[in-house]
């Protein structure tokens, strides 16, 4: 079965991918946005609560049940016995081919304002809804965001990735530190702190919940097989709890100073007002163009050319992770020579985002609150990525503790852990899998789909 399906050079490699897909336009652009229209530093709380409470286990268990079949998202339930099961597998696929459609859309955003920015033009964040309504000039960013990314998946993921994590992810980092030291620097950061991290519970709704937990599960690329098919790569020598928890904290930790960065700076351009701080898909596009401008003609420029070229670098390590997990389904369990596969998958999906492309105001139904309330692109990441991960999450979980066999979990996770059997994090997962992720996200997941398709909220 597994003739030359490849594997991870070494856990490094492993952690690099598995954290590149995570570290993505989810940490940068959506993050912020999440939080701020979240209302601020509670939101934080339950997104750092659940990434770590509800989301970690969900990593260690979807890495488990790829590194013991070998299979893809749909095939590893199969290959563990279970064939109905592998309708999650296939859900999965479905989300998979569903974020790509619109996440591309937003990576070309991103693509065009490196452009932008390498010729000089900070007014662009001044211009934004007029950049994105532009389909033509998007569309064709995003035709070369999925081009690339579809090269990469076709020479396997150690060559290209690997590599290619190695040394962006640290740049990423290191750029995002300087724009938080120079944010802290400016007038009026102190309010944008303060909103960011003193928390205010009186602003919690259900919507600030359930889009912390999909927030969580879509940054942390959870729920959908993506960490099933990389932990098919995963050599069997490879401790993988500490694996997933090096990956869930880069992910946190790059996600929570991106935050540091954005809201100093949203207070120093609204002056101290964070009262009616706007989030939106525009956060990002429209605050920092204008911080980079002030930064003056020479350094504008090559901050804000590295910092749109890196968020374009991170984007597309998370799309090629996206793109692999339909990819590696119909290789698998279809016989697809893998670059057929590739670049027909990668056809169909740019095909399936045309609609999310259109939906920023070229078509006027597609843009307006025609789809339970939501513009058709923010439609489909509600759809995908609040109502279908944390379903993920919580089939997958059930699945591995009640069909599997939590028993059978514990064995694949304590090979190349050798203290394992006694340690806390098998207590916690134990009762994690068994009991905390099936009932919390189950319950969130149906009131979740009350709140979205049937408007009826709780609190
Ligand atoms: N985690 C990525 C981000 O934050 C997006 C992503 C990549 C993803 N692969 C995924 C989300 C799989 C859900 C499932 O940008």
């Amino acid at each position: 079965m597994s003739v030359n399906r490849g594997e991870f050079g070494s856990k490094l490699g492993f952690i690099l991918a598995a954290a590149g897909s995570a570290v993505g336009l989810g940490n940068i652009w959506k993050y912020p946005f999440e939080v701020a229209d979240g209302g601020g530093a509670a939101f934080v709380i339950m997104y750092l609560a659940f990434c770590f409470i509800l989301c970690f286990p969900v990593m260690l268990t979807e890495i488990a049940i790829g590194r013991k079949t070998n299979r893809d998202a749909v095939g590893a339930f199969s290959a563990l016995g279970f064939r109905n099961w592998s309708i999650v597998g296939k859900l999965g696929v479905i989300s998979g081919i569903l974020i790509l459609s619109f996440y591309n859309v937003v990576a070309g955003w991103a693509f065009g304002y490196f452009v932008n920015m390498i010729v000089g033009n900070f007014d662009i964040g001044n211009q934004f809804g007029d950049f994105i309504k532009d389909w033509i000039t998007i569309g064709g960013y995003a035709i070369v965001f999925m081009a690339m990314t579809a090269l990469i998946v076709s020479r396997g993921i150690q060559d290209g990735i690997e590599k290619a994590a190695k040394f962006l992810m640290p740049s990423l980092f290191l750029i995002i530190l300087f724009l938080v030291i120079y944010a802290i620097t400016l007038p009026n950061s102190g309010a944008g702190l303060e909103f960011y991290l003193v928390p205010d519970f009186s602003k919690i709704s259900f919507e600030t919940v359930y889009g912390a937990l999909g927030q969580a599960f879509f940054s942390l690329s959870l729920g959908m097989g993506a960490l099933i098919t990389y932990g098919s790569y995963v050599s069997k020598k490879d401790n993988i709890v500490s694996s997933a928890a090096y990956i869930t904290l880069t992910d946190v930790a790059i996600a929570f100073i991106a935050g540091l960065m954005m809201f100093p700076l949203v207070a120093f351009i609204n002056q101290g007002d964070m009262s009616n701080v706007q989030g939106g898909a525009g956060l990002i596009f429209v605050t920092l163009p204008g911080v980079f401008e002030s930064l003056g003609p020479i350094l504008g420029i090559l901050i804000g050319g590295i910092f749109f070229l890196l968020l374009s670098f991170a984007a597309l390590t998370s799309t090629v992770s996206l793109l692999e997990v339909p990819v590696a389904h119909i290789v698998d369990e279809y016989k697809v020579e893998r670059r057929k596969a590739v670049y027909g998958m990668a056809a169909l999906i740019f095909v399936v985002g045309i609609p999310s492309l259109l939906a920023n105001g070229a078509v006027d139904f597609l843009s307006a609150k025609t789809f339970f309330g939501f513009d058709f692109m923010t439609f489909v990441e509600k759809v995908a990525s609040d109502t279908f991960l944390p379903l993920g999450g919580t089939l997958i979980t059930f699945f591995a503790a009640y069909i599997w066999k939590k028993e059978n979990l514990h064995e694949e996770i304590a090979i190349g852990y050798d203290g394992y059997g006694n340690s806390f994090v098998k207590k916690y997962l134990d009762l994690a899998v068994t009991i905390i992720c099936p009932t919390i996200l189950s319950v969130i997941f149906l009131l979740t789909v009350l709140n979205i398709y049937f408007k009826i909220s709780i609190f």
